[in-house]
């Protein structure tokens, strides 16, 4: 057997070192959009979004081919240590947006915006809008709410604007909800499809649907054509999101029902600078080979 012919036979193996054509549709050089997205999902493909708050965890993110990028408001409880988000600001926001942007290449970047920056009205939600993409770079925008918030999203699609739905437990309206509880069950179910439907039809990019019922998430997917992004809410959306903190397990405490850990780097690093620590306590760091001649 000659060597073109084993070079013929050889599989296809893919390697992290070649970069795909095209990701999510997008060809090399371009980031993703929330367009394209959508085509992945009309092509029956899930993908997954995580947050991000800094450019080193973005450019890992992103590197690891993850395509949607969130600069959730959870940066409130996970970087600024509030115990809900209502306390974050857009000032306090826009440089964590402008740092995943600038930490990544691939991935659209999601701004959330905080609550009180959007509410009041139409004119106050395109004010913000066009602050975390002018200031912070981003490709998108996210808010909470059903049909109260109908019209800020019908503006800011007009305007241009790739806006995404978040429906569910609205983190924004713990007060109102009594705690961080399941939404969605018995008759407020068929409030939150129409609330999806009028979301859809007012041009929503995406809708979140956080802790939620399976089978009402299952339902909403099924009748709306733009994709569902589901935390806690089942198997059946067509995309999933997740605060990185929790996945890779940096969180201290119990975890919600929802969350997966798949690393516990909350220990590694713990470990790792208790042992740095000690070695600084008995001087066998630094040693010889740390230092300069
Ligand atoms: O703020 C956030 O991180 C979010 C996601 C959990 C959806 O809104």
């Amino acid at each position: 057997m000659g060597a073109s012919r084993v070079e013929n036979e050889m599989p296809d193996i893919p390697s992290v070192r070649t970069p795909p054509e095209t990701f999510y549709g997008a060809p090399v050089g371009r980031r993703v959009t929330m367009r394209d997205l959508a085509q992945a999902t009309a092509r029956g493909e899930r993908w997954p979004m995580i947050t991000a708050y800094d450019a080193l965890t973005a450019g890992i993110f992103d590197e690891a081919g993850i395509p949607a990028l969130l600069v959730g408001d959870s940066a409130a409880m996970v970087v600024y240590g509030h115990d809900s988000t209502l306390p974050v600001t857009v000032d306090e926001l826009v440089p964590l947006v402008r740092a995943v942007v600038r930490g990544s290449k691939r991935a659209v970047v999601i701004a959330d915006l905080p609550f009180g920056s959007y509410q009041e009205s139409v004119a106050q939600a395109l004010r913000t809008a066009s602050i975390f993409m002018k200031e912070g770079g981003a490709h998108a925008v996210k808010l909470e709410g059903g049909a109260f918030v109908l019209p800020q999203v019908e503006a800011l699609a007009a305007a241009g604007v790739p806006v995404i739905g978040h429906l569910g437990l609205t983190p924004q309206s713990v007060n109102l909800f009594g705690g961080y509880r399941v939404q969605g069950r018995g008759e407020s179910g068929d409030m939150l499809v129409r609330d999806a439907k009028a979301m859809e039809a007012a041009g929503a990019a995406a809708i979140v649907l956080e802790v939620v019922p399976a089978e009402l998430a299952a339902r909403v997917s099924e009748i709306l054509t733009i994709p569902t992004i589901g935390i806690g809410a089942g198997p059946d959306t067509d995309a999933q999101v997740i605060v990185w903190q929790d996945l890779c397990g940096l969180t201290a405490g119990p975890a919600p029902r929802f969350v997966k850990r798949y690393a516990d780097i909350r220990s590694t690093m713990s470990d790792a600078v208790g042992s740095w620590a000690a070695d600084v306590a008995s001087g066998t760091y630094p040693a010889k080979e740390h230092e300069y001649a």
